[in-house]
């Protein structure tokens, strides 16, 4: 059985008093496996994420990290978002070392880290470059960068993808799990792309539509050896995304 690291129970988000937006989602994630959540516009899964994140306080139930109750954000977790949240002002160097600031780290070791990171994704030579001059893929290396100094062991992402345009996210995804046989990480990774989702995913856990609930959990297990395009053209693969594609058809009317 896998180890779990964090388990959300019962989670029920109402806004404004009458909005519901989620209601008993139970979940465990695996420790080291990439989960997707995956669900139409406007089901829940920002809400969710924001929950696990700390940003949101539930209207019931719990987040568990190592069995332990969350009060509110954390080291151990760390955001990734769609819009990629860089400070336009600042540059790569600064924008990938603005998450150490906050935990105290001295000048020397942020640019250190930083500097390790931004090579990790692609990025070295690109330190002193502003956000406005760079491609959106470089944009969003340089969030993920950012996110992987904090050294959390949960990455909480948000359609970080979806700004990009189809050649980029295909790259961008390829990268990803390349980091990520590098770096020991949970991640949790919001998408409504059912291609994304399967690509990347240990688990897929699909939400039904308003309010969002878990309408069932997939397991794709996918040969993630060679090349992405043939990765897609593998039965599984496509045999998958059908399936998920035929249930996701009957909560979105
Ligand atoms: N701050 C908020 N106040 C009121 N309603 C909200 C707020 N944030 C989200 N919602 C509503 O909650 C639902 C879920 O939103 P969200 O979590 O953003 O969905 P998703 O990320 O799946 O598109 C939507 O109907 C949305 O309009
Ligand atoms: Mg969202």
């Amino acid at each position: 059985m896998d180890d779990i690291i964090l388990k959300t129970e019962d989670i029920g988000v109402i806004y404004d008093g009458s909005i519901v937006a989620l209601e008993n989602v139970s979940l465990n994630v695996p420790t080291g496996k990439l989960t997707a959540i995956l669900g139409p516009s406007g089901c829940g899964k920002t809400t969710l994420l924001k929950v696990i994140a700390g940003l949101i306080e539930p209207s019931t139930g719990t987040v568990k990290i190592r069995g332990k109750e969350i009060i509110g954000p954390g080291p151990d977790r760390a955001l990734v978002f769609q819009d990629f949240a860089l400070l336009p002002w600042a540059t790569v160097l600064q924008n990938v070392a603005f998450g150490l600031r906050a935990q105290g780290v001295s000048k020397r070791e942020r640019e250190k880290t930083s500097l390790n990171y931004i090579k990790e994704v692609g990025l070295s030579g690109f330190e002193d470059k502003y956000p406005h001059q760079l491609s959106g893929g470089m944009r969003q290396r340089t969030g993920l960068a950012r996110a992987l100094t904090v050294n959390s062991d949960i990455l909480l992402m948000d359609e970080p993808f979806s700004a990009v345009d189809e050649q980029m996210r295909r790259k961008l995804q390829e990268d990803l799990l390349e980091l990520l046989k590098i770096e020991n990480k949970t991640v949790i990774f919001v998408t409504h792309s059912i291609e994304e989702a399967v690509y990347l995913a240990d688990q897929v856990v699909i939400l039904s539509g308003r309010p969002g609930s878990i309408a069932e959990i997939v397991y794709p297990e996918i040969d993630r050896l060679g090349e992405i395009d043939l990765i897609r053209r593998q039965p599984r693969y496509v045999e998958l995304v059908d399936e998920i594609w035929s249930s996701l058809k009957s909560y979105v009317e």
